[in-house]
């Protein structure tokens, strides 16, 4: 059985000018300790779907579908239930961290809160835990830096602390939303050495949600492709890159830049989101695809198998440019 079994997920949001349909009937499975990456561009419907398993949607917001963990369907769950389950079962490392930390309350108690309500630990045990989760995070000092306030560490020390917090009760899974977005390239890098890391120490499985596939690329085992709340393309991260099957996939990666490249070829997909108050009754990425043919513009192709994958497109690969 899968860790997590996501089947036929549609999100909408009720709003003034009608429903918006963010994300259109998508579904994929993670395994225990699976890396899976969900990429596309901004408004492609990547962290609405981490919302939605963690029963965090906004209020305008409904999910239908399916969402498996465990034997039980989160989207069926009540919020007390879903609270057992965040934190324990499932960690989420938030698109923006300094809104997932408490700029008023010390590292330790921050940490330490959350393993004394899920696991009933006392203070003590709590403490030993905290310390433990940061010295995995490979914080330097920890046992000196437990009274800090979260403005005393740097952005990337911060983050550290952000997926600490994911960690500390030793959840199956963890949601990652752009979990390094906001550091520079460097501490981006020592950052997802940090969760390779501990994906292999502790078998967690990994969910990581990016715009950019050049992250993805050595870290994650398959990518799942979403563009207006649609999945185009899933395959293994290799076949992704070697032979991607679908047009939105290929303007994706001649957007992540590459040392082989002369500067000024790398290109930005032109041409602006869907517009999503409609549901998708023919590809999303018709109007801005290079390669579409006129049927495009009517129908709303099937998820077929590709190679190893699964792609969404009417134009046979041979013929993609
Ligand atoms: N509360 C809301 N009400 C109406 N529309 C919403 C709401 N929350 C999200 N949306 C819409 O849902 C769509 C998907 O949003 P989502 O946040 O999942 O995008 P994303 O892929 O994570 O983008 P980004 O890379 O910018 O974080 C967007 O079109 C967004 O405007
Ligand atoms: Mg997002």
């Amino acid at each position: 059985m899968s860790l997590l079994s996501v089947e036929n997920l549609s999100i909408r949001f009720r709003t003034g000018d009608g429903f918006v349909h963010a994300v259109n009937d998508v579904s994929f499975d993670i395994e225990p300790g699976q890396k899976l990456a969900v990429v596309g561009e901004s408004g492609s419907g990547k962290s609405q779907i981490a919302l939605s398993i963690m029963g965090l949607l906004a209020k305008n917001g409904r999910a239908s579908g399916r969402v498996m963990f465990g034997g039980q369907d989160l989207l069926q769950m009540s919020q007390p239930q879903l609270n057992k389950i965040r934190a324990k079962d499932i960690g989420m490392i938030f698109q923006d961290p300094m809104s997932s930390l408490n700029p008023y309350m010390r590292i330790e108690r921050q940490l330490g809160e959350v393993v004394e309500q899920h696991e009933g630990l006392s203070r003590r045990e709590a403490r030993k835990r905290v310390l433990e989760v940061m010295e995995a995070v490979q914080i330097p000092d920890a046992r000196n830096r437990l009274r800090a306030y979260p403005h005393e560490f740097s952005g990337g020390m911060r983050q550290r602390i952000v997926i600490a917090m994911a960690l500390i009760c030793k959840p199956k899974l963890i949601l990652a939303d752009e979990p390094t977005t906001a550091l520079d390239v460097t501490v981006q890098a020592q950052i997802m050495n940090l969760l390779d890391e501990i994906q292999q120490e502790m078998g967690t499985a990994i969910m990581l949600i990016t715009h950019d596939l050049g992250v993805v690329a050595g870290f994650c085992d398959d990518t799942l492709v979403l563009y207006g709340g649609k999945v185009m393309e899933q395959a293994t991260t290799l076949q992704i890159f070697d032979a991607p099957g679908h047009p939105y996939t290929r303007g994706l990666l001649r957007a992540v830049p590459n040392i082989h490249e002369v500067a000024g070829e790398l290109s930005a997909i032109p041409g602006s989101p869907p517009n999503q108050t409609q549901p998708p009754s023919h590809c999303p990425f018709g109007p801005r695809c290079v390669d579409a043919l006129d049927s495009c513009a009517q129908a709303l192709p099937d998820l077929e198998n590709w190679k190893a994958g699964k792609r969404a497109c009417l134009r046979p690969v041979e013929e993609l440019s």
